[in-house]
């Protein structure tokens, strides 16, 4: 492959910190990094520690004479193979929503021709605004590719989604740009749940559960990348869909189960929903009132076991089924039991305590359990389980 090369534009927040690592990771990768730095983010770091870690010379104004004699602007948007923008600020992405151009940064974003990948970075009530929601939804249709933000701690002491990924994660998103996956999946139908159900007990409260739903649209976007056909069968969750799957929202798991049971047969199935395990077998049609004299009586009734159904189905029963195990303790212990009791073919087994950080976070640290043993993988983000999972179970259904 030949060298590859990333115009690096830094945004002006804390996070620009961690682009100086990113650069060192992209070149010990082999690839080359130039950098314009806005303003801002002169505020954060030096361009003189920039220029050191890149090699290179760090653009910053748009109406610098010898940059432009050297090096127009138009030829600086053109002149690497991928832009990246890290940290991504609210600013920027807003600028870019909108084609606005009135710094280096901003016009080379209007003016390249070339693919853009950003990393966001921001306080979580920023991320979270309606505005910032509208123009990420929008650079997103213009098919910007986008790494992160991360759930967790911020440097002004607020917690939530915003941090900027890990440079790791930018790299190997970067490197994923360069070197598309093979579509090992190309002509295969996948089938996956996500996130929780909601189960009425009457027009406005549900028993439900805390699943986020990341692992399983993480997992939708791996098997879109691979080329598959796939269809998403949802919870209730808050995330953006992922472009290319089917997605098809539900509330209740009997809603679940009898859409699974429509998009059959498919050649992999994967259940990582957080499926309630009851529900209320009469749900009220009013609000259930207050009386005063004590809780009413909920009666509870068990859900279908989707994975289960799906799994020992005596027709149409997918070639690969895979389901997930979310355990507190005897992680391995309890993972085998349930891929004899599902009939499934792997259970991908993870530790959900509270002290993991998993139920809701980015990272996972997983078993893989299956007839031929227990395989345990690093911790990984959501995003790298998911493609070294669908990657695995290409291999698989290669081999049937
Ligand atoms: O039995 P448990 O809920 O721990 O099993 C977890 C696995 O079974 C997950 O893959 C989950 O998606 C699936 N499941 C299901 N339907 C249910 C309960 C769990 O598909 N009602």
């Amino acid at each position: 492959m030949d060298k590859k090369s990333v115009l690096l534009i830094i945004g002006g927040g804390i996070a620009a910190f961690k682009s100086l690592e990113l650069i060192r990771l992209l070149k010990t990768r082999g690839i080359g990094v130039t950098a314009i730095m806005t303003k801002a983010a002169e505020q954060f770091v030096t361009p003189l520690s920039v220029a050191s870690l890149s090699g290179n010379k760090v653009y910053g104004d748009l109406f610098s004479l010898t940059d432009e004699i050297e090096m127009g602007h138009i030829e600086l948007s053109r002149s690497a193979d991928l832009i990246v923008v890290a940290p991504a600020t609210a600013d920027l992405i807003a600028k870019m929503a909108n084609g606005l151009a009135d710094d280096l940064a901003s016009t080379t974003l209007l003016a390249t021709d070339k693919k853009v990948l950003i990393a966001p970075a921001m306080n979580v009530r920023m991320w979270q605004h309606a505005a910032t929601r509208r123009n990420v939804a929008k650079v997103t249709r213009d098919g910007v590719a986008m790494v992160g933000p991360n759930d967790g701690e911020m440097a002004c002491g607020e917690f939530g989604p915003g941090r900027m990924a890990e440079p790791s994660e930018i790299a190997a998103a970067i490197e994923a740009q360069f070197a598309p996956a093979a579509r090992t999946l190309q002509g295969r139908k996948v089938l996956i749940t996500a996130g929780p159900t909601h189960e009425p007990i009457d027009p406005v409260r549900y028993i439900g559960n805390n699943s986020s739903g990341k692992q399983g649209y993480a997992i939708a976007e791996a098997a879109v990348a691979l080329g598959a056909e796939t269809v998403l069968v949802s919870g209730p969750v808050s995330l953006p869909l992922p472009p290319g799957a089917q997605v098809m929202p539900v509330e209740t798991a009997q809603a679940m189960l009898k859409l699974c049971e429509e998009e059959l047969p498919c050649d992999i199935a994967i259940f990582a929903a957080a499926v309630a395990d009851w529900r209320v077998a009469a749900a009220s049609d009013e609000k259930i009132k207050k009386t005063g004299s004590g809780a009413p009586k909920l009666d509870l009734v068990e859900n279908p076991d989707i994975l289960k159904t799906i799994a020992t189905a005596k027709s149409k029963r997918p070639k690969i089924v895979v389901g997930f195990a979310a355990e507190t303790e005897n992680v391995i212990e309890n993972a085998k039991k349930k891929l004899a009791a599902k009939g499934c073919d792997l259970i991908v087994a993870n530790d959900v305590s509270p002290a993991s950080g998993v139920m809701g976070g980015d990272s996972n640290t997983v078993h893989l359990v299956s007839a031929k043993g227990v395989e345990t993988w690093p911790r990984l983000s959501k995003r790298d389980v998911a493609q070294r999972l669908m990657d695995r179970l290409a291999a698989m259904l290669s081999a049937t």
